[in-house]
């Protein structure tokens, strides 16, 4: 009877000893199953798929798989369908992109915030924190992989419309992620690109 209750004890403060491993080795004797073992999410993973026919609400909801563009706004807002053959000329991309309006105020504080957490979330690993490439995280471990400078003159010169084009579609070695980053989304991302690009003395919010 009074058995349990101290092997219970006796494996807690075994697990307080030598950290969890042993309680969960004990669990599995008894239960079958680790708590090591256990479906998790991956970075990125939509958590749970929204229910049929609700109203999809910003980028929370993601568009189901790459090759699909994530509009996600609840008016249903009409974003002009284009690919990667639409990025050329490099820069500002032929009318269909030229023609995009960017609907977020460069000035609006709380934007450039959200632009800034999804910068840090999506673009430093490979292009840095500041947009520099050098001191992105990828470069330790891929030397060669040289990432470009978004808050150079080169990016500097490109169109608002072109930095959404490249975020949406993706171009060369950079992949798209306009399955996972919503419109408005990457509009914030592009005026925090561009306050990269002023902080690094390069152009003003009116280029
Ligand atoms: C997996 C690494 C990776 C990530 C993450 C990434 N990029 Fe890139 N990016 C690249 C590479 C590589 C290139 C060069 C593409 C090529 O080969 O033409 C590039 C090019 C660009 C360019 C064009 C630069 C130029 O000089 O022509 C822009 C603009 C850009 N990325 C913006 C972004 C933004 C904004 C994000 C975040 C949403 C982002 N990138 C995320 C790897 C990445």
């Amino acid at each position: 009877m009074r058995r349990a209750p101290r092997f219970l004890a006796a494996v807690i403060a075994l697990a307080m000893l030598a950290g969890c491993k042993p309680l969960d080795d004990t669990m599995v004797l008894i239960f079958g199953r680790s708590m090591r073992d256990q479906r998790s999410f991956d970075p990125y993973e939509n958590p749970l798929p929204p229910p049929p026919n609700s109203v999809a609400f910003a980028s929370g909801n993601l568009a189901a798989d790459p090759n699909t563009v994530n509009v996600g706004q609840p008016e249903g807002v009409d974003v002009v369908p284009f690919t990667q053959m639409d990025m050329v000329p490099i820069g500002t991309g032929n009318a269909v992109v030229a023609g995009l309006v960017n609907p977020v105020d460069p000035t609006d504080e709380v934007a450039l915030a959200r632009g800034e957490q999804l910068f840090l979330r999506n673009c430093a690993v490979c292009h840095g924190q500041n947009g520099m490439g050098a001191n992105a995280y990828i470069v330790a471990k891929h030397p060669t992989l040289a990432a470009y400078n978004l808050a150079g003159p080169v990016v500097t010169g490109y169109t608002d419309q072109y930095i959404y084009g490249m975020i949406r579609v993706g171009r060369g070695l950079m992949p798209p992620y306009g399955w996972r980053i919503g419109h408005f989304d990457r509009w914030k991302i592009v005026n925090y690109v561009r306050s990269l690009q002023q902080q690094a003395g390069n152009g003003g919010l009116e280029d």
